[in-house]
């Protein structure tokens, strides 16, 4: 089930260049590039004589200028046909379809479904990605998995007890109750746990510094269908924050994940790291993008096994769900709110 007339993370800014990168997203096939004045351009993959994959060689950017590989089609940065082969008349009809798209927050956000509708859809906001007194390291690992797997792996911080012990998994995740909250006019899932006494993983004791027992709390807010935050707070045990909110005791940590079908069985999962602390740390800085690729691929791993298991079960197969599930079922049934209507406005 994907969701359309949404926006979707297509790709990190860092990745369109001046030249042709091509990127399936919701089962369409689109083609980005950077014109020399900056900008982001989006528009399908397909030349509209033959088919020719546009982002295939020997098809070459003349300037802001598309030129097909295979007859010489030319397209302009808005997707229209500027010149064909043989003939002065360019037919009316010659024009490639092009996507709205915004660069933000260090992602390239495009919008799947009808292009109309694109300014009434809010697009969630990621900040501390591109932002003074925030360091990020980030990656993308692709998912043999349909999205909504993720989303539940995502939803259920209880799996980091099992499936990332010695990472950032420790017994109180599993240990602790959650609490879930639906703001279905915004369009937001909110699911808390709040760990008082806890052991610090390395992720965070490396990172920190920190030793010994820490307070931790976990809050994921997740705006279907793509955006999805952990803020993540560490501090000493018994440390509170302010109450002008000031919170000079803790760490902080924003953990970033876009969740982009690229079919239905398949999705992009971005992942990135953002923290207040050692901002200038190279060491720091390696150390978390490496431990959080590494937590990734153990989801991956796991997630790409259950879409094994989804292929090849009898239909009617019926989960059983406990508290931990109630965020990720509250997610699924937001998801499907959104697949059965139209966009939601603002
Ligand atoms: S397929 Fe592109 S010009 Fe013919
Ligand atoms: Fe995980």
């Amino acid at each position: 089930m994907i969701v359309r007339n949404q926006w979707y993370v297509a790709a990190y800014g860092r990745e369109i260049t001046h030249d042709l990168f091509s990127r399936t997203i919701c089962g369409e096939s689109i083609l980005f590039w950077r014109t020399e004045a900056g900008a982001v351009t989006a528009m399908a993959d397909r030349c509209v004589h033959r088919r020719f994959p546009l982002s295939q060689a020997p098809t070459r950017l003349v300037g802001d200028q598309v030129v097909c590989g295979y007859h010489g089609f030319t397209y302009g940065a808005d997707g229209a046909c500027v010149a064909v082969p043989g003939q002065t008349r360019v037919p009316r009809t010659a024009r490639l379809r092009s996507y709205p798209v915004v660069e933000q927050d260090s992602f390239v956000w495009v919008f799947i479904g009808d292009p109309d509708l694109a300014g009434g859809v809010r697009i969630p906001r990621a900040p501390w990605l591109d932002s003074p007194g925030w360091t990020a390291v980030s990656g993308m690992e692709p998912l043999a998995a349909r999205a909504g797997l993720l989303v539940d792996n995502l939803l259920d911080l209880s799996h980091e007890t099992y499936l990332h012990g010695g990472y950032i998994g420790t017994p109180e995740v599993a240990g602790t109750p959650i609490t879930t909250e639906v703001d279905d006019e915004a369009g937001i899932v909110y699911v808390s746990r709040h760990m008082d006494d806890a052991e610090c993983p390395p992720f965070y004791s490396r990172s920190t510094g920190l030793s010994g027992r820490i307070s931790r709390w976990q809050d994921i807010e997740y705006t279907p269908p793509c955006l999805y935050l952990l803020h993540s707070r560490i501090a000493p045990v018994g440390s509170q924050p302010n109450p002008d909110g000031t919170d000079p005791d803790a760490f902080h940590v924003e953990v970033v994940y876009a969740i982009t079908p690229e079919t239905e069985t398949s999705t992009h999962d971005f992942w990135a790291v953002a923290r207040d602390f050692a901002l200038d740390d190279e060491e720091v800085s390696a150390f978390l993008a490496e431990q959080n690729r590494t937590v990734v691929l153990q989801d991956v791993e796991a997630l790409d096994v259950l879409e094994q298991v989804i292929a090849s079960e009898p239909a009617g197969y019926q989960e059983l769900s406990i508290n931990i599930d109630t965020g990720g079922l509250a997610a699924r049934r937001m998801l499907a709110r959104l697949a059965s209507s139209t966009a939601v406005r603002v």
